[in-house]
């Protein structure tokens, strides 16, 4: 079969669907030789019409109503970087109901609405492909699908948000304060509209919600997910990890166990010499455990506009191939397990403590009586800065595995002390 062309319809020409529409129209003539046909952007939706102020970007056809893209016969593919829940979940909707196969980077919509979607789409025997949802240009999504379809996952250890793992960098090998990280991150384009996200530790969450369902088989919902941000961390908790020869990450975990799933994000110490340990600035890592094809490590650049055009713009050209061919794969969502996510509560692991306490005798012993008294025990304590005026020091503590519920009800009990000022921070630590 052969076409005129294949017709594009882009939803957004912010950071990343700028680079999409360069590389529609910068490669035309590498794309229209793998697909058989030129893939042609038709329209594009911007709230500011007069936004394509670029000059390579003239030529667009703008609008800034959804129907003239989702209703446009020339239009074959809708590619959605708008980003946000809303409206972008209802553009997407939109497309799928008038015929359109789509491509989204939107990890929001399809961790919290992608079965629904997915299953729409195929209803309607279109394709609907989301690959630089997870780790931009990290190819994730196809790889979980497809290439390790025989194995059964039992874990994924990942850094999953550019962002807070450039600021991280900063802050511990530059010696950065946050927001100058974070500004610094916004203007190269790392960052979400609402970088609370990616602080706060939701952009990862989303991302491990869409991994874990692909390699779990089970539903995850980004709400099922335990989620804690960097904005507690200090300079000095940097410091005492690299002493204790850890460096701290933003980790996303989901395991398996016993029937049971783990799913978490949050700050973490992780072995100085560990893989994960040396992901630095804006790059991601993933590493997954198969029963077949082992440790696997995916890594590469996991927020930017070029990264997350290359997956985009390799969906869209997928989706342009089979309609130039006549072939139509639907790639679908193997939901057969109902595994049950394990509380908070109950998961194991060692901890870190940096509290501010009283500096004179016993202080330690009491501190360790009440760990004691909920089994937790200690496997290394320091005490550091002495403020001699006020007599006081920082304590910090390392313990061994214990249950996040008896840490939990332990700090509580260390907070009454008389002798601890504050628990100024707990840190989990991992590997
Ligand atoms: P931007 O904020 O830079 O771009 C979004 C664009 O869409 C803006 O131009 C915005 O206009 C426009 N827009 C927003 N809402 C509407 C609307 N209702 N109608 C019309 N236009 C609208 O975001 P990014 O390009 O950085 O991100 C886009 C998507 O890609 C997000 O889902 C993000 O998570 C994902 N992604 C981003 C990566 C990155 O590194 N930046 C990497 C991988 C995925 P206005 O400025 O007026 O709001
Ligand atoms: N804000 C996201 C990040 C973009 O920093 O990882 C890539 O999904």
């Amino acid at each position: 079969m052969s076409r005129r062309d294949i017709g594009v319809g882009l939803l957004g020409l912010g950071t990343v669907g700028s680079a999409v529409a360069k590389i529609l129209l910068n490669k035309s003539n590498k794309l229209a030789e793998q697909i058989g046909a030129p893939l042609v952007l038709k329209k594009v939706l911007e709230r500011d019409v007069n936004k394509a102020r670029l000059d390579c970007f003239a030529s667009l056809a703008m609008t800034d109503r959804i129907e003239e893209v989702t209703t446009d016969p020339e239009v074959d593919i809708v590619i959605e970087v708008i980003g946000g829940e809303h409206p972008a979940l209802e553009y997407i909707k939109q497309a799928i109901s008038n015929g359109k196969h789509v491509v989204t980077a939107n990890k929001e919509v399809i961790a919290k609405h992608g079965y629904e979607l997915l299953s729409s789409a195929k209803e309607h025997n279109l394709q609907l492909r989301y690959e630089a949802s997870v780790g931009s240009g990290i190819p994730l999504i196809s790889p979980f699908q497809q290439d390790l379809a025989a194995n059964d996952i039992s874990t994924i250890y990942a850094i999953l948000n550019g962002t807070t793992n450039y600021i991280l960098t900063q802050m511990s090998q530059e010696g950065w304060d946050f927001s100058t990280a974070l500004k610094q991150a916004q203007k190269l384009g790392y960052a979400e509209a609402n970088p609370a996200n990616d602080i706060e530790g939701m952009d990862a969450a989303y991302k491990l919600a869409i991994l874990s369902t692909l390699a779990f088989h089970t539903r995850v919902d980004p709400q099922d997910i335990y989620c804690e941000g960097i904005s507690r961390l200090q300079a000095s908790d940097f410091r005492y990890a690299k002493e204790f020869g850890y460096a701290i990450k933003l980790l996303a975990i989901a395991k398996r166990d016993n029937g049971t799933i783990e799913v978490r994000v949050h700050p973490a110490f992780i072995p100085e010499d560990s893989q994960l340990a040396k992901v630095d600035g804006v790059y991601n890592a993933i590493q997954v455990e198969g029963d077949l094809a082992g440790d696997l490590v995916f890594s590469g650049q996991g927020a930017g506009a070029s990264q997350a055009a290359s997956a985009i713009v390799a969906d869209a050209l997928i989706i342009a191939r089979d309609i130039c061919h006549g072939a139509n794969y639907v790639p679908e969502l193997q939901l057969n397990q109902e595994l049950p996510i394990k509380p908070m509560r109950d998961i194991k692991t060692r901890y870190y403590f940096r509290m501010n306490v009283a500096d004179r005798p016993s202080v330690l012993t009491q501190i360790s009586r009440v760990l004691g008294d909920n089994s937790i025990s200690i496997s290394a304590v320091i005490q550091k800065e002495s403020d001699l005026a006020a007599q006081t020091a920082v304590l910090v503590i390392m313990t061994h595995p214990a249950e996040e519920k008896a840490v939990q009800k332990a700090l509580e009990e260390v907070k009454q002390l008389a002798v601890v000022n504050e628990v100024s921070n707990f840190i989990r630590v991992e590997g």
